[in-house]
């Protein structure tokens, strides 16, 4: 057989070049261009003069019955896999080194394991000793889970492939390597054939695969963007390093809502489910003081409260600085923009930070205004008024724009005893919950009426 070219491939996009360069043409990164074999190399992978053997189609329409899901016990997983674990499909756990990833999916093996499924859990970074001394950590020393060191994928195959578990968890895909493969484990030919290997293998095979992804330092499962294409569903574990609190979010699910969250809580017996997030993450809660604002986010489909804090300081610097912890940098100097441009209150010569309490990380543009409250009352010295939650988008005009669920979020601070609530004018209310609403068109009122000044 003909030898085929070594091609070089892009670890940042996957963009395949003839030849190496210091600088990707397709997304323009530096020093991502990799040497790497072909897949493809064994006998019969290329089309022949001979004509493939005919594939059965089958009706659209059908009585059979959806793909079973399996419970696993812990509800803030199952909420995140969109109501259990679908059997014969793959999915990817991805987070930053030493956020949890083994000890969520121990517990989580466990779990299912006492849910009556046959569990395989294969490490290729731990002893099984040290999983053992983990596991006696969880207290789940007599778990039905069995348990591997390899790293070999072949090996891997033709064990699962014997035992036929109904789950089968690898920690971690980069690890894992294939000897037709040639070239070092965790590159990117690796982690996309060993992950194409075992998706195919949960498909064919009818076994739920669950692997364990590392992240690079720009926050993506290293390797290329292929992985998380070839999987079913893609869970990114998050949180701060100094906080407690962990986050488990889907970012694609082909068979539930994508943008889900399941919050836990990392204690010295492992993770615990926190059942209602907002109640924790304002429970270290200082009285209302200038800065700080309440904000009444949604989650997936579940109501989370957050506090967003703001500090404005003089700044010696020619270049004062925006520091910002769990929120977009891009959209905190829009905020600022907008201030500056809409109600002439500039922030030049001054520092600003803004920090999202409790370690998690805001996306929603409804918290545009908590953002922009908390950042004129620290500017001004003001507080906003106690017992109350802000939400709502910010045009670049300045007007406010209606969001999504406003119902759901009152209903979750009333809940939590807040008492009034900061809301875009047209929001569709149905039921305030008994909170006293102050709906603001633009930002020239919510100045007015908050800071009473114009
Ligand atoms: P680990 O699951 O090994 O992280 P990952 O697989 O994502 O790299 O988690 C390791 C961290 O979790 C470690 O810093 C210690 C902490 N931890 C606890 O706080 N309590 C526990 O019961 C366990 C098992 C770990
Ligand atoms: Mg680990």
């Amino acid at each position: 057989m003909a030898k085929l070219a070594t091609q070089f491939i892009c670890s940042a996009c996957g963009a395949i070049h003839k030849k190496w360069s210091g600088r990707c043409d397709s997304c323009k990164a530096w020093n991502t261009v990799h040497k790497e074999v072909p897949l493809g190399t064994g006998p019969g992978t290329s089309l022949g003069a001979s004509r493939g053997q005919p594939i059965a189609l089958i009706d659209l329409a059908t009585e059979q019955a959806p793909p079973p899901r399996r419970s696993s016990g812990l509800a803030e997983l199952d909420r995140v896999l969109g109501g259990g674990m679908v059997l014969a499909s793959a999915a990817l756990v991805g987070g930053d080194p030493g956020i949890g990833k083994s000890t969520l999916l121990l517990q989580a093996a466990a779990s299912f394991a006492k849910a009556g499924l046959r569990v395989i859990y294969v490490s290729g970074e731990e002893a099984t000793a040290q999983i053992r001394l983990r596991a006696q950590r969880l207290g789940l020393r007599d778990a039905q889970v069995k348990l591997a060191t390899e790293t070999n994928l072949r090996d891997i195959l033709t064990v699962l492939d014997t035992e036929r578990p109904d789950l089968a968890i690898i920690d971690s895909i980069q690890t894992m390597w294939l000897d037709t493969v040639d070239s070092a484990p965790g590159s990117v030919a690796q982690v996309r054939a060993s992950a194409h290997e075992l998706v195919s293998f949960a498909k064919c095979r009818d076994v739920a695969v669950i692997l364990v992804g590392h992240v690079t330092k720009e926050g993506q499962i290293a390797g290329p963007r292929v992985v998380e294409h070839m999987v079913d569903t893609v869970l990114y574990f998050e949180g701060e390093r100094g906080h407690q609190f962990r986050i488990l979010r889907s970012v694609k699910n082909r068979f539930g809502p994508a943008d889900e969250i399941g919050v836990f809580e990392m204690t010295g017996a492992g993770l615990a489910e926190v059942n209602n997030p907002s109640a924790l993450f304002l429970s270290d809660r200082d009285a209302p003081a200038p800065g700080a604002v309440v904000f009444a986010g949604i989650e997936g489909t579940r109501p989370v409260l957050v506090e967003i804090q703001a500090l404005v300081a003089p700044s010696s610097l020619s270049q004062p600085r925006r520091a910002v912890v769990g929120w977009d940098g891009g959209r905190l100097s829009m905020i600022l923009a907008v201030l500056d441009a809409r109600v002439g209150i500039t922030f030049q010569g001054r520092d600003v930070y803004l920090n999202i309490a409790g370690g998690i990380r805001i996306s929603e543009p409804a918290a545009d205004l908590a953002v922009a409250a908390a950042l004129l009352s620290a500017r001004e010295d003001i507080a906003i008024p106690p017992k109350s939650v802000v939400f709502g988008e910010l045009s670049l005009s300045g007007a406010l724009r209606p969001v999504v669920q406003a119902e759901n979020r009152l209903k979750e601070a009333r809940k939590l005893g807040f008492t009034s609530a900061i809301v875009p004018d047209g929001c569709k209310i149905g039921d305030a919950a008994g909170l006293r609403l102050t709906p603001m068109p633009d930002l020239t009122r919510f100045m007015d009426k908050v800071f009473g000044t114009t």
